[in-house]
């Protein structure tokens, strides 16, 4: 039998694993993807784990195909990281290059967000979607386009950069170099950027009592469930200013849908009433019903299941 890797780096976390032909997904590795000073030493980690997974298909007789990865930047057609603002170590860095020279088998790099797409257009929820967008929710946010069923990277691979699209013509500094772009208030750092400051102002809330280690996404969500104030208006901001975004979305591309996925989708529920409330009151009227807001199928796999296919066919995009 023949294997993929696929391998789904983050600007928290590296995952990877293999994925055969049916897109069953191996259990593989989980690394943190913070505390390398340099690219080499992330791309040096994520080869040695390639090579365990390597040697243990080996072992059962079997052989790899191809090594596809996600990374959390923009990406150029030759497999360079052209920039990484919640990654700095992967800025310029030949990633592919690089990758492909300690492995020998074939490697395709692609943007984690874009992976993410890819995975969701060939096992998920895009599957019935010929032009939709992928935006992911985590440590950054992440757009990945499918236009009539072909990833679109852009003239230099720099498309779908959805999180840094501006909500707030002077708001918080963002790790592009801007200021009040989109991921600053709707990804999980965003979320709990806004909870902080709204305690610090001494705002009462169940999150109040939570250590600083202890804060997450995920509480902010279980707090709005529990009615909490604060929890509740944080999330219908992040809402809010994705509606807002989306609305330019639906009136520039007028797409089939849109695929929400990473960890803050599981409080995507909590986001709506405020994001169609913006979407439908900013866009036109006809291209904002036809396009779908839908959470993603995949789970934590997307991404690894989109590398890992990309890698076998990365001749998937459209060539601008
Ligand atoms: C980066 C994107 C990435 C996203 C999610 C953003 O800050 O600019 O390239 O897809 O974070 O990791
Ligand atoms: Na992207
Ligand atoms: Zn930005």
């Amino acid at each position: 039998r023949v294997y993929d890797i696929g391998i789904d780096l983050g600007g928290t976390n590296c995952r990877l694993a293999l994925v055969d032909d049916q897109g069953r997904v191996s259990e593989g590795a989980r690394f943190s993807s913070r505390g390398f000073s340099r690219g080499g030493e992330l791309i040096t980690r994520i080869a040695a784990e390639c090579r365990t997974l390597m040697d243990q298909v080996a072992g059962d007789g079997d052989r790899i195909g191809a090594v596809g990865a996600g990374v959390p930047g923009l990406v150029d057609a030759q497999g360079q990281v052209v920039a990484a603002p919640n990654l700095g170590v992967l800025d310029g860095v030949a990633f592919a290059e690089e990758l492909q020279r300690l492995l020998e088998v074939p490697v395709a790099v692609l943007n984690d967000a874009n992976a993410i797409a890819w995975g969701e257009k060939i096992w998920g929820a895009g599957r019935d979607l010929r032009s939709f967008l992928t935006v992911t929710l985590g440590t950054g946010v992440g757009g990945g386009l499918v236009l009539a069923e072909r990833l679109w990277v852009g003239v230099d691979g720099c498309a779908g950069e959805f999180g840094h699209v501006n909500v707030e013509p002077e708001g918080r500094s963002c790790g592009c170099g801007s200021r009040g772009c989109l991921e600053q208030y709707s990804s999980a750092t965003g979320i709990l950027r806004s909870v902080r400051t709204a305690l610090e102002q001494g705002r009462p809330s169940l999150l109040a009592t939570l250590s600083s280690e202890a804060l997450s996404a995920a509480e902010v969500g279980r707090a709005a469930r529990q009615d909490d104030a604060l929890a509740r208006e944080v999330l219908q901001d992040a809402g809010r200013r994705l509606g807002q975004a989306l609305a330019g979305v639906a009136n520039l591309l007028n797409l089939d849908g849109v695929v929400v996925c990473g960890g803050v989708a599981e409080s995507l529920d909590l986001l709506m009433p405020a994001l169609r409330e913006e979407l439908y009151r900013r866009a036109f009227e006809r291209p904002a019903r036809r396009m779908k807001i839908l959470a993603g199928a995949l789970g934590d796999n997307a991404g690894i299941l989109g590398a890992a296919r990309f890698g076998r066919d990365p001749d998937v995009v459209w060539t601008a």
